[in-house]
């Protein structure tokens, strides 16, 4: 399972500024990765907000049962060092997205304090960016398939099973 994490105002895609954000509204985005990662047979559990906090808190409580992170952090992308801690807490791969072109617009939206705790960031390619990184997520995290005859590598060391 992976989780799409979005935060302030996103609830408003579809009317918010459509000129810079589209017309797609986050049910249909969030339907689009889910279709999307069931080609992978993975789920997914989205969750939006407009406050830090709870953010966190949903990160947190689904650490152990997801296998990575798609998160547009909003705002807070340019502000919260919490929410770059907790992705760095929780050790999951997060891939940060932004719809518009957060580099060409105002100089405060340049900065992204979230980013460096995160494996990558997609920017500028609307909602297909979440597709994009859902899909990175599937692919990167898919369990090996064991083929009859295969030279395998040496496994690692035995971890604590996470239940993913
Ligand atoms: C955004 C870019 C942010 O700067 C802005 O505050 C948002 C949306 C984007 O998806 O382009 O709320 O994250």
């Amino acid at each position: 399972m992976i989780l799409v994490v979005n935060g302030p105002n996103l609830n408003l895609l579809g009317e918010r500024e459509p000129d810079v954000y589209g017309r797609t509204t986050l049910a249909e985005i969030e339907e689009m990765v889910r279709h999307a990662c069931a080609g992978w047979n993975v789920g997914v559990t989205a969750f939006q907000s407009n406050h830090e906090g709870q953010l966190i808190d949903f990160i947190q409580e689904h650490r152990r049962q997801a296998r990575g992170i798609v998160i547009n952090p909003g705002a807070l992308t340019h502000t919260s060092v919490a929410l770059h801690d907790c992705i760095k807490a929780v050790g999951l791969p997060a891939i940060e997205v932004h719809l518009s072109n957060v580099h060409a617009r105002e100089e405060f939206r340049r900065t992204s304090v979230v980013a460096p705790a995160c494996r990558g960031q997609i920017a500028g390619l609307g909602p297909r960016g979440y597709l994009l990184a859902a899909e990175w997520l599937c692919a990167e995290t898919a369990r090996r398939v064991a083929v009859p005859g295969a030279i395998r590598p040496p496994r690692p060391a035995k971890r604590a099973a996470r239940g993913r």
